[in-house]
């Protein structure tokens, strides 16, 4: 192990073989992580070319189990986002892809820090599970064209002890390792094709869009690599996504978006990645086809029945999203006001979910309880003109000690300037 992390410090490419024995070695105990801690260190600097990439990512993948979806007919297409406030994506577009024709076979996530998950937004709605027997899973996406669940311990457990490692080493930063460890959780999920929502600004990872090109062209070569179709979109996160944070009040926003009555860059960005979805699942000729199927499926009203039909094969309450008056709601709300008068410029997504996450929307720990009920209502956004005394927003919580905290965060998160911003886009850029 001491030869081949000089072999990296020293910026020389490893082979199959090495990588294989670093990897392997990790994962059965016999490297202790000061030796992996090192070679992570030695990556972050030197970095990874795109076989190296390519062979560790194939080798992450290969760690745990590997979930065959061969069963269902077509091509499934999954799609990432790389995270964001407000993001609630993925309960808008999977029911609407899958009332398209594309089977929706998707593992999400928790919420943790400022950004919240698809899990904890699904289970917000009484009587929904996303834990279910990978037979179940199967039988739901060939019964009803959809399934969303929780990814089990044993999916890329080399991905679980590296992050932990580089979490507490300085060394998440690194586009090869990044690239590597969604890119590996999104194959051993099954996917035939991938479509990457890259965000990019305050409340994202990525900080620039020049860093988003790069980790999209990396993710885009590990596909080629691996014979599968990635696009990649990269998308602004500057301000939030949408007017709502917090799990209740974003299946709300994400159930307007499937009736037609959603805030735009929802919308927007659900019908950008949803076009290229129904692309690679062959259910349409081009991106534009696409789009106006999608939209078809929203206004005919079968994207939301889909989305019912969904709730309900996986225990929900449909009434509770017919109405969504009987969703979680709180004891406890505040108008956040406005000190000044002027333009927005900026809201930063990072202090708004923050601010979410003191009212109890999200985690600050892994064993952190969430308050489904719990958030914020944005009641304007950047490029909006208001006086002193405005509401700026709603917030939610059912602990009306934490008003106060969320209220200095929410005060962080704007500015204010005299002129109206220009129009700051929501899709960046499309890489293939
Ligand atoms: N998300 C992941 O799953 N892995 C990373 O390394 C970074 C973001």
């Amino acid at each position: 192990m001491v030869e081949l992390i000089v072999k990296k410090r020293k910026g020389l490419e490893l082979n199959k073989k090495e990588l294989t024995s670093i990897i392997d070695g990790f994962i059965s105990g016999e490297i202790p992580d000061y030796q992996i801690s090192a070679f992570l260190m030695a990556v972050y600097f030197k970095g990874m070319n795109s076989t190296e990439t390519a062979i560790l990512t194939d080798l992450m993948m290969r760690s745990g189990e590997l979930i065959d979806l061969s069963q269902i007919e077509g091509i499934k297409v999954d799609k990432h986002s790389t995270g964001g406030v407000g993001d609630k994506t993925t309960l808008v577009l999977a029911p609407l892809v899958a009332a398209a024709g594309v089977p929706v076979a998707k593992m999400s996530g928790r919420g943790l820090g400022h950004t919240g998950g698809t899990l904890d937004k699904m289970e917000s709605i009484k009587g929904l599970s996303v834990d279910m027997s990978r037979e179940e899973f199967i039988e739901n996406v060939k019964k009803h064209n959809i399934a969303v669940c929780g990814q089990n311990a044993n999916l890329v457990p080399a991905d679980k002890k590296l992050y932990a490692l580089r979490d507490v080493t300085g060394t998440v930063n690194n586009m090869s390792l990044i690239a590597s460890s969604i890119m590996s959780k999104k194959l051993a999920c099954g996917a035939d094709a991938i479509v990457l929502d890259l965000k990019v600004g305050y409340g994202a990872f990525m900080k620039t869009l020049e860093d988003a090109e790069e980790l999209a062209k990396v993710m885009i070569n590990i596909g080629e690599k691996m014979n599968r179709n990635v696009i990649a979109v990269i998308t602004s996160m500057s301000e939030p996504l949408g007017y709502t944070i917090g799990n209740a009040l974003e299946v709300k926003e994400a159930i307007d978006t499937l009736k037609g009555k959603g805030p735009k860059d929802l919308t927007d960005l659900c019908l950008e990645l949803g076009g290229h979805m129904l692309v690679l699942g062959n259910v349409s000729k081009n991106h534009e086809e696409a789009v106006e199927k999608l939209k078809t499926l929203i206004s005919s009203g079968k994207a939301f029945d889909k989305f019912k039909e969904f709730v309900k094969a996986q225990g929900g309450d449909v009434n509770s999203v017919e109405n969504t008056d009987q969703l979680p709601s709180t004891k406890y709300s505040r108008t956040y006001k406005s000190e000044h008068q002027g333009y927005i410029s900026e809201l930063n997504a990072l202090d708004v979910g923050l601010a979410s996450v003191k009212l109890g929307a999200g985690r600050e720990t892994k064993t952190s309880n969430i308050d489904f009920g719990a958030g914020i209502v944005l009641k304007k956004k950047i490029g909006d003109f208001v006086n002193k005394g405005d509401s700026l927003a709603e917030l939610f919580s059912n602990d009306e000690g934490s008003f106060e905290k969320a209220n200095e965060l929410m005060t962080l998160a704007y500015k204010f300037a005299d002129k109206k911003p220009l129009a700051n886009p929501l899709i960046l850029k499309t890489v293939r």
